[in-house]
């Protein structure tokens, strides 16, 4: 395997998929191919499998592509935002799948990039959409949004305590010239913070940023609909893993597989019980081992779950 990138929790993800891709020509879609490595990994380690990989980023596909030619027809890739996965696979004739990986939010890629926006700690446009062929940049956002606005989205998606007072900075500073740059925006962000509180708890734009990635991207409400829908494209025996990096997402994902794999009546109910379609294979969410953060820091955050279908 090539280390130009180290996947998270790769060794959970793995096990966790293994019991459904040991078939004859299993089929995986990974969701968020990103740079490939979780694929990669797969696809070497099961000769015989097929992975239809997704990314709605189209550098990530191309750098993906190249990394993983030597697999020439086991690999399928596809430019689409994950929430069509039921519609990409019908359009390769496939039906259903023995296995789906998510690994969600940015691909260090991204993060890396010095023209896509992402990162705080270096300069770039602002910009943040994961496809630059589509929507709206966070540029757009901060230029043209009310202070009502860009507070809820600063609350809801970043968890920002002092919302109101950053976007009213933001405000403060779009009257003078828009804001353009990554690191115009970290500093208003610093400023709008109490000097105390600047102090503590690593960069103060952190929050910031994860909030406006989370909007421009419409990130939660595609996770909403992807869930169900990649559910639905499993076979039986089929298994899917998810890992998210905030509790937005990892609450998200609990309440999907919630909701298939109870088997509870309405109170009241005069009916039996059915078994549920599907079982969760991880109680609570799972966190990386304490050796994989040491080597890979990204898995720090990481929340995986992970469910296997029983029934049709
Ligand atoms: C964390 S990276 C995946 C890294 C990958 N597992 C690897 O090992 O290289 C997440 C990828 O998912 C993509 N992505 C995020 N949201 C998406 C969505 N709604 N639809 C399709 N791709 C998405 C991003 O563009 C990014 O490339």
């Amino acid at each position: 395997m090539s280390n130009e990138h180290v996947p998270v929790a790769l060794t959970r993800t793995v096990e966790l998929l293994t019991p459904a891709l040991t078939g004859q020509s299993p089929l995986l879609i990974d969701a968020t191919l990103g740079l490939g490595g979780h694929t990669e990994y797969l696809l070497e380690k099961f000769a015989t499998l097929h992975v239809l990989g997704i990314d709605r980023d189209k550098s990530a596909l191309e750098k993906a592509g190249a990394r993983l030619s030597r697999f020439g027809s086991r690999v399928t890739l596809v430019h689409a935002v994950y929430d069509h996965i039921d519609e990409v696979a019908r359009n390769q004739g496939i039906e259903r799948v023995q296995g789906v990986l998510f690994d969600l939010g940015v691909s260090s890629m991204q993060l890396d990039s010095s023209d896509r926006g992402f990162a705080y700690s270096h300069d770039a446009p602002l910009d943040m959409r994961m496809d630059q062929s589509a929507g709206i940049s966070a540029r757009e956002v901060v230029n043209t949004y009310s202070h009502q606005e860009l507070t809820r989205i600063l609350r809801e998606y970043g968890e920002e305590k002092f919302a109101s007072r950053i976007a009213a900075k933001i405000i403060d500073a779009r009257t003078v010239a828009p804001l353009s740059s990554t690191v115009v925006l970290a500093n208003i962000v610093k400023e709008s913070i109490p000097a105390a509180t600047r102090r503590v708890g690593g960069n103060p734009a952190k929050r910031t940023f994860q909030a406006l990635r989370i909007y421009v991207n419409n990130e939660l409400e595609v996770l909403e609909r992807a869930i169900p829908t990649a559910l639905n494209v499993l076979a039986i025996q089929g298994r899917m893993v998810v890992l998210s990096y905030h509790s937005l997402e990892d609450r998200i994902v609990k309440r999907a597989f919630a909701e298939v794999s109870s088997n509870e009546v309405p109170h009241g109910l005069p009916v039996e019980p059915k078994p549920a379609c599907f079982q969760l294979l991880t109680r609570a969410s799972e966190s990386a081992s304490e050796e994989e953060i040491s080597m890979n820091p990204r898995s720090q955050s990481v929340r995986i779950r992970a469910i296997e279908r029983r029934a049709a």
